[in-house]
């Protein structure tokens, strides 16, 4: 997000809806895309997403007396919620639903003895809802730190990250992984973020990349199945990892698979090759980004791509589509090395590696199958506060 173009308007947007007073900051927290690694988080295995260039902001400002009442604004949305931070319960309104990361993320914080004072909220920003690139993410990670703003306090990064996956536990109703708060609030610009989401060891991994960059065509297309469907997947990996006898599927090797073969279900099977597989292309992807190599880095996202639609079933006829459309449009000119779906799929995004000055040309071309739009990507720095 454009702090230093949209600061007037937002300044003035804020005011209008709050009373004028000054005194207002922003908690700024980008979306990522996953290059590599999917739905290999929750199952203690590796991952390596970037933090993008579109983000969620969240303006905040102290209340005049002390208070605990928290005020939100969401202009997205245009809607708004009230709640006291003395006594936090999700709401129940399926129109509301989006208040829920914002009481769940101040829920997760009063849990981990944050005493959390009264304010303002107003939320902005230009990265897309549903696309596969953690808007939800962005927008808990955002409220949090608004909500340490405000109450005085810090918190190491990776602890905001635990607090934000908890929210989307407990208020959202998403058993999702440490991958997208870690992400969002760890990132660094110019490199992707390789974590083991078993320590939540960070890894930055410089991007060598010259002439080329990373895309994303959003489908346009949001299932309704993707959280239950997300759910079921993330079951199905415990339960496989519960018949080897083993914590998760990160401590579970090619023979491990082999010798319980037969005790798994044939889907169960299916994930758990997914898993290994991924979790050896995660590895591969980080080696191959330093080095630049294009083409490796193409084939392991086509490969991660396969196997999430063959193997995962996580894919859906839109995001085969826009993967066929890139490499066919790619035959003629060679720009695209790859692409594959990135996020928990059901719809969503594709994420690409093209020829940076390709990359108009595609995004015309791709229009009609890339109907939420397509981005050029710049690795981006993680959430931070700022003056406004
Ligand atoms: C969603 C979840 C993540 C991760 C991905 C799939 O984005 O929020 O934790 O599981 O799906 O890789």
């Amino acid at each position: 997000m454009d702090l230093k173009h949209e600061r007037s308007r937002l300044s003035a947007a804020f005011e209008q809806r709050f009373g004028k007073g000054g005194g207002i900051r922003a908690a700024i927290a980008p979306g990522r895309s996953n290059l590599i690694g999917e739905h290999t988080d929750y199952n203690g295995g590796l991952v390596l997403p970037i933090a993008v260039n579109r983000h969620i902001a969240v303006l905040f400002r102290s209340a005049r007396q002390p208070s605990s009442h928290i005020s939100v604004f969401t202009e997205l949305l245009g809607a708004t919620d009230e709640f006291d931070v003395g006594g936090i319960k999700p709401t129940t309104d399926p129109m509301q639903h989006w208040a829920n990361y914002v009481r769940g993320t101040a829920h997760a914080l009063a849990k981990r003895g944050i005493k959390l004072k009264g304010g303002e909220l107003y939320i902005a920003g230009d990265l897309p809802r549903g696309a596969g690139l953690a808007s939800s993410a962005a927008l808990d990670t955002a409220t949090g730190l608004a909500l340490l703003a405000l109450a005085g306090r810090k918190m190491p990064a990776q602890e905001l990250a635990f607090a934000c996956q908890e929210a989307e536990h407990r208020y959202a109703g998403v058993r999702c992984g440490i991958m997208d708060p870690t992400a969002v609030g760890r990132a660094k610009a110019g490199h992707a973020l390789l974590l083991d989401c078993r320590s939540v060891k960070v890894t930055h991994v410089p991007i060598a990349l010259k002439d080329y960059s990373f895309a994303v065509f959003d489908t346009g297309v949001r299932h309704k199945l993707a959280s239950s469907e997300y759910n079921k997947r993330r079951g199905e990996c415990e339960h496989a990892a519960a018949v080897m006898k083993k914590k998760s599927l990160r401590d579970v090797s090619l023979e491990d698979l082999l010798k319980h073969a037969h005790k798994l279900t044939s889907n169960e099977h299916k994930r758990v090759r997914h898993v290994l597989g991924e979790n050896l292309r995660v590895m591969q992807f980080a080696a191959a980004l330093s080095r630049g190599d294009v083409e490796e880095l193409g084939a392991l996202l086509l490969a991660s791509h396969h196997s999430l639609a063959q193997d995962y079933c996580v894919s859906c006829a839109e995001l085969d589509e826009v993967v066929a459309q890139l490499q066919a449009h790619s035959a003629k000119d060679h720009a695209c090395a790859g692409a594959r779906l990135t996020g928990g799929g059901f719809g969503g995004a594709v994420v690409s590696l093209l020829k940076t000055e390709a990359f108009p040309e595609y995004a015309k071309a791709m229009a009609p199958h890339a109907r939420g739009g397509s981005i050029l990507l710049t690795p981006s720095d993680g959430a931070c506060v700022t003056a406004l």
